[in-house]
């Protein structure tokens, strides 16, 4: 095993076996540049300063021979040889280092999990993956042209098999199809993704609060912080209807694996989230004291928890609210 340090971030990770630096950057959710990892776009191309490295895989792309004397090669097809490796490349730390993307891709399946609920399974092509960062969204057009807007809900770890979590909505075609599509792969194209994400590395500790199915922007930063086996402690308030946690099961299994996430399920009688008790919500403020809050949920919830930060008088804290919108309000290009 390796351990592999880029230069100028100072972020280390391991790399094992055959796995390519690539993967295991994106394993240990260093972002790093890339296109296809297949070894023909030149995307991943990053430079060697030290140690040794090892081709696993074979790539078309062809670096020019300036570029190789200056220690240039392929993330995506080559793994460490020397125990220890540091390497220069830009990780992308914000949505504007991620290019829109547009990917034809297919939906491998539609799980219903609660009478009005259910989790989308997407797959892109091998050779197109889809570069993301946790809290970001896209847009999914079916071909009958219906699409929706969707946060991931998934890893940008996993950056194949992505997941969205839908509610069945009265009057909403993308919904209604879906939920009535008894058969599978669906094609569906992917195009984004778009959506501003936490910039201010916090190490404090940190609160979570979501409202129903908007836990699916949560999901993907706890993921990613649990993958990267972050120190920050991590307590994720979850307000739904009291039959609708579908994820209660991968969340107790989170919290007996690291002792830093805890989470706590809060029933409310309506998805209005007119219910929320902001006695409660200031009690978890309180104690928490968060230098940093991920909030998703509609504009109302959003807004109750602003309110009861500034009541409680947090001090030096990071809000993050996850927002479907473009930050420049133009739609994704579709
Ligand atoms: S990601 Fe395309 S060549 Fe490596």
């Amino acid at each position: 095993m390796a351990t592999v340090t880029v230069n100028p971030s100072g972020c280390t990770f391991s790399c094992e076996g055959k796995q390519t630096i690539l993967e295991a950057a994106l394993a240990a959710s260093i972002a790093l540049p890339y296109g296809c990892s297949m070894g023909t776009c030149g995307q991943c191309q990053i430079r060697l300063l030290h140690g040794q490295i090892k081709r696993v895989k074979h790539h078309d792309f062809s670096i020019r021979q300036a570029d190789r004397l200056r220690g240039n090669f392929l993330s995506c097809s080559y793994t460490a040889d020397s125990p220890t490796l540091v390497i220069e490349a830009l990780e992308a730390r914000c949505s504007a280092d991620i290019p829109r993307q547009h990917i034809n891709a297919r939906i491998k399946n539609v799980t219903q999990v609660s009478a009005d609920i259910a989790i989308v399974s997407v797959q892109t092509p091998r050779s197109t993956r889809l570069r993301f960062l946790p809290g970001q969204n896209v847009r999914l057009t079916l071909d009958s042209e219906i699409s929706a807007d969707l946060p991931i809900a998934s890893c940008p770890c996993d950056d194949r098999n992505l997941e969205f979590h839908l509610r069945r909505l009265p009057n909403d075609a993308f919904s209604g199809l879906l939920f009535k599509q008894t058969s599978f792969p669906l094609a569906v194209s992917i195009d984004g993704p778009w959506g501003e994400v936490e910039k201010k590395i916090s190490y404090g500790p940190t609160i979570c609060l979501s409202f129903d199915v908007h836990i699916a922007a949560i999901k993907s930063w706890i993921e990613q912080q649990l993958a990267d086996e972050t120190e920050r402690c991590i307590q994720l308030y979850w307000f739904a209807a009291e039959d609708e946690f579908y994820l209660s099961k991968l969340l107790s299994s989170w919290r007996d694996a690291f002792d830093t996430f805890t989470y706590n399920l809060i029933p409310v009688q309506d998805t209005s989230c007119r219910s929320v008790d902001p006695a409660l919500l200031k009690n978890a403020l309180r104690q928490f004291a968060p230098k940093l809050l991920l909030v998703a949920g509609p504009d109302y919830f959003a807004h109750l928890i602003k309110r009861c930060a500034d009541e409680v008088g947090l001090d030096e804290y990071t809000l993050w609210e996850h927002t479907l919108q473009h930050p420049k309000s133009e739609h994704v290009a579709v």
